[in-house]
């Protein structure tokens, strides 16, 4: 069944790409956009052809943050009830990696969304900001916590507190995102890193991916033990066998995912 508000298509590669699709609300995140957001990455982590997972916005607009039309008159046993928010959760619970590809204003959620992501590919054009404050709310969907942690507390402070914008170059400057290139290129530029990650040892991906993202959550001596145990486990699959006599015999490593 064809998506409402958003547009998905398997890109040469073994690559997944979502565009979010609301053109006339600045691709605000409702909750049937959300949704069939959630889907779609559902759909994408089932597929063993996917690798790596680009979301994307227009040139114009990433996204303008929740809908807030949707939440004005929402009462906080709805709100809660509904808990819609925790859809952005998947993004960053997804056992595949998954790129935010983004042009122009990544606000609220929106920004939330990019960050839930694993890496950021934005292009100049690209603005980053968390203006609840301005709605008389804060950020909701771990706006507080992930900009805190890549960008540090002042600048957090500034702009939960204060929203104030971060631009593109400023965003590299302060390691929220990883490269800036110019808006006509920042799409093929993120879908290239997803072809190349996507290219590599899936069980290895993922278990890289989840030991990084631990050291968001564990403790040092935790995170180590767990790397460690990643790192071991990994010695049980045939890419290992695969990888390691592909490099003692100088020759390229074809890898099988298991
Ligand atoms: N929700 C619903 N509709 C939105 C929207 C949003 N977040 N952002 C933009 N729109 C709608 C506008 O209402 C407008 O619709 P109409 O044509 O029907 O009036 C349309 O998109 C175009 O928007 P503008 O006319 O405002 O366009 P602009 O170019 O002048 O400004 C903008 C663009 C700076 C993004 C501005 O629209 C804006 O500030 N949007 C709101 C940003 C925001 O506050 N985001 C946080 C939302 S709350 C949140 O995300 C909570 C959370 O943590 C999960």
């Amino acid at each position: 069944m064809p998506y409402e508000n958003i547009l998905v298509e398997k890109v040469e590669g073994g690559v997944g790409l979502i565009r979010l699709n609301r053109p006339k609300a600045m691709n605000a995140l409702d909750s049937v956009l959300m949704s069939e957001l959630v889907q779609a990455l559902n759909e994408f982590e089932a597929d063993r052809e996917i690798g790596c997972i680009v979301i994307t916005g227009s040139e114009k607009v990433f996204a303008a943050g929740a809908d807030i039309k949707e939440m004005e008159n929402a009462t906080t046993v709805e709100m809660l009830t509904r808990d819609s928010i925790s859809l952005w959760d998947k993004v960053a619970k997804i056992n595949k990696p998954v790129i935010a590809a983004v042009s122009g204003v990544a606000l609220g959620g929106g920004c939330e969304l990019a960050m839930a992501c694993d890496m950021i590919v934005a292009s100049t054009s690209a603005k980053f900001g968390q203006p609840e404050i301005n709605l008389g709310v804060i950020p909701g969907a771990g706006g507080t916590q992930r900009l805190t942690r890549a960008v540090g507390k002042a600048l957090a402070m500034e702009m939960v507190l204060n929203n104030r914008w971060l631009e593109a170059q400023e965003a590299y400057q302060f390691g929220l995102v990883n490269r800036v290139v110019a808006p006509e290129t920042y799409l093929d530029e993120a879908l290239k890193l997803a072809r190349d990650i996507a290219a590599r040892a899936p069980v290895a991906v993922r278990l890289a991916r989840e030991s990084v993202n631990a050291a968001f959550e564990l403790p040092l001596s935790e995170g180590i033990r767990l790397e460690r145990r990643n790192f071991y486990f990994l010695f049980s699959t045939e890419d290992q066998k695969e990888g390691m006599n592909a490099f003692v015999n100088k020759r390229p490593a074809k890898w099988q995912g298991k």
